[in-house]
Parts: C-alpha cells; sequence; structure tokens
C-alpha cells in the first residue's frame, strides 16, 4: 500500500526531478585534523569589527531580516560606485546564479559556458530543462569570441564566463571581455567569485553595458563562505526583475550585518590577499619541483597536473590518508590533476610534506 502511494507521488514529480533522482547521502564536513584544501575557502577569522557585527545582529534574532536587503544592497552600492537599484543580494553567488537561470531559461532554451566551467551550472541548466552548451577553453587566457557570436552558442539565452575561471584559475583581460559583452546583444554574467586575486576586475564595465551582470561573493576573499553573502550588478531593470522573483526574506539577519560590515572593512583583507598570493606562487614553484605540472593562477587555488605513473584520483586518496582533502573532477577532462585551495602557512606546509613523502615513497 505504501509502495502503491509512494509511486504514485513519485510519479507526479516534474521532469527534472524525476531525471535527477534523489540526492546521494553525501558525507559529513571533515573533522579538524583534516586540512581542508578542496572547496576554495579562506582559512582566516573575521576581523574583530566584522565579528562583533555578527554577535549583535543574533541580538535580533526574533526579527525577520530587512525584506529585499535594503540596508545591505545600500552598502554594496556604495562599496561598488553604484545605487542600490543596480544590486541584489543572496545567499552566497549561487542563490543569484541560480535565481538568473529561473529568470532567463525555459524549456528547450539554451545557455553557454566556458569549459572546464563551475559545474553546479550543468545542474541548473538541467532544473530549467535547457541545454547547456560548454565551449571548450581549456586554460587559454582568452575567449574564444567568434564561437560565442557565431556558433551554436549565438543563440544562448546567455553567456556565463567565471573570471577567474574555476577550476583551471585562468584569467582573461578585461578588453577581451569587453569585446564580448560590446559585440553580443545577449546577456553576459561574468563570474567575479576569484576575482580579488587577479589583476583586474569587471566593474567598470557594468557602467558601460545593460546587457552585463556581475557577480561577487564574500565568500572566497572575504572569508564568509559559512556566512553565504553575495552579490550580483547590473542594470536596474535586470537586477529589478530579478529582486521580483527572489524568495521573500531569503537572508538571515547574520548575513546582512556580516556583509554590511565586511563591506565597510575590506581594507582589512588587504594583508590575506596579499598572503594568498605569496603561497599561491610558493606552493606552485614546490609543486613543480616535484614533478606537477602548475598552470599559472589567478585565485586562492591552483590546478595541478600530477605526475606520470598515477591520475587525480590516486592522488586524492594518497592526500586523504595523510590527512589532506584536495578537489578531484573526473568528468571534466582533468582527470590527471588536482585543485588545491591555498590556506595558510602552516596547513600549506602541510600539503606540501605530504606530496614529499608520496613522491619519495614512490621512487623507492
Ligand atoms: C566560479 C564560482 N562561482 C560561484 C561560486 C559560489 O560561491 P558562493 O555561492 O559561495 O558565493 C563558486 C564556489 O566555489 C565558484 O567557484
Amino acid at each position: 500500500m505504501i509502495d502503491v502511494k509512494l509511486q504514485s507521488v513519485l510519479s507526479s514529480l516534474a521532469q527534472p526531478a524525476k531525471e535527477l533522482g534523489a540526492q546521494s547521502p553525501g558525507r559529513r564536513a571533515p573533522d579538524a585534523r583534516y586540512v581542508k584544501l578542496n572547496t576554495n575557502e579562506n582559512p582566516f577569522p573575521l576581523p574583530t569589527m566584522v565579528w562583533r557585527s555578527a554577535i549583535s545582529a543574533l541580538e535580533r534574532q526574533y526579527l525577520y531580516p530587512e525584506d529585499d536587503n535594503i540596508g545591505l544592497r545600500e552598502a554594496a552600492a556604495d562599496a561598488y560606485g553604484l545605487s542600490k537599484d543596480h544590486v541584489i543580494a543572496g545567499n552566497g553567488s549561487s542563490e543569484l546564479l541560480a535565481l538568473i537561470y529561473r529568470a532567463f531559461l525555459g524549456p528547450g532554451d539554451s545557455v553557454a559556458m566556458m569549459s572546464p566551467g563551475f559545474s553546479f551550472n550543468r545542474k541548473l541548466a538541467l532544473l530549467q530543462r535547457a541545454k547547456l552548451l560548454e565551449v571548450s577553453c581549456s586554460d587559454s587566457p582568452s575567449i574564444p569570441i567568434e564561437q560565442f557570436l557565431l556558433g551554436p552558442a549565438k543563440d544562448a539565452k546567455f553567456i556565463l564566463l567565471a573570471n577567474p575561471n574555476n577550476p583551471t584559475g585562468t584569467f582573461v583581460s578585461i578588453d577581451d571581455i569587453e569585446r564580448l559583452v560590446a559585440q553580443s546583444d545577449r546577456l553576459i554574467v561574468l563570474d567575479e567569485a576569484y576575482v580579488d586575486f587577479a589583476p583586474d576586475n569587471g566593474l567598470r564595465l557594468v557602467h558601460r553595458y545593460p546587457n552585463l551582470l556581475l557577480l561577487r561573493t564574500l565568500s572566497k576573499s572575504y572569508a564568509a563562505a559559512g556566512i553565504r553573502v553575495g552579490f550580483c550588478l547590473g542594470h536596474p531593470e535586470i537586477i529589478g526583475r530579478l529582486r521580483n522573483i527572489q524568495n521573500v526574506f531569503n537572508m538571515n539577519i547574520i548575513g546582512q550585518a556580516v556583509g554590511v560590515s565586511i563591506l565597510s572593512h575590506r581594507a582589512a583583507y588587504e594583508e590575506n590577499h596579499r598572503h594568498i598570493k605569496n603561497e599561491r606562487e610558493r606552493v606552485a614553484t614546490q609543486l613543480r619541483q616535484f614533478g606537477f605540472g602548475v598552470a599559472p593562477s589567478h585565485t586562492n587555488f591552483l590546478l595541478a597536473r600530477v605526475p606520470n605513473g598515477h591520475d587525480g584520483k590516486w592522488w586524492h586518496a594518497a592526500l586523504e590518508r595523510d590527512g589532506i582533502l584536495v578537489a578531484v573532477f573526473a568528468d571534466d577532462g582533468l582527470d590527471d590533476c588536482i585543485r588545491i585551495s591555498i590556506g595558510t602557512k602552516e596547513q600549506m606546509d602541510s600539503f606540501l610534506t605530504a606530496v614529499a613523502a608520496i613522491r619519495g615513497h614512490e621512487k623507492r
């Protein structure tokens, strides 16, 4: 009887939920004994003033957060030299990315993105019953503009560029991006999750082009991944439509307060950004000496091609046995790579010590 009812309910699922099936049980978050270098967090404490803002927000726990995130949007508008009508705020930039998919894509539509790219996009496209066109860019520091303008991607409802890109770490010049935005009448979504570790950013383009949406997050360069704060910046006509389909009270009061505080203490993070960039170069140099191929990175992670003899999965397992977690990408043509987030000096020393031990052990 239960089975019959359950089957009946499951058969009522909409197509994407049917196709995706149930979520796998997953794994609990690793405990503190692990050196966690697999999801590009920034393992530094919040500046004291920011931390205090979170504590005082807790005293208002019985209130709903401000609707439409007006205070937070005003703070972001101030920080980025825009008006609050140019800004929508969300629980991380991934919530806003999902909102863009929901706003622009219906069944049968297509969206184009640079590949390899942020894999979450595959699920977002499937949920809209839309086609994801992946335009191969490998780790080239330029974008194939013609493919986006004239190839199958020309009819895409929007084009998604992550700059710097994840998982390659590649940075494309803002001039290149501007050429595409200027020549295309499509919406271009420029995801700048890692931009504070890069030499330039696309903020100035928001002022120039109505067909650009810029995504920013406080998860990576502002060490607040667990607080979940992200922004999308763009023309008020587009932003207003996104705000109108957003969940009510989508953020919480701690996210709102920490977001405002981080935006007014951005200078406090400069030392952190310098540290990450220096560590990134130190680790890249050492990895090359151990026989890894490391492409230049403009992010807080490195994509490293492992030495001949084993694949990325093998290295992932070997490092995990030593308490180090890194990311691998089985389905992106990157099966001989591992991605390593850059953390504290101690974390990176532990990682390098483990790599040295594994390499030494291999050679014997
Ligand atoms: C390219 C890119 N965009 C967006 C995100 C989502 O970040 P968040 O939702 O934490 O803002 C990530 C996270 O890893 C990412 O790599």
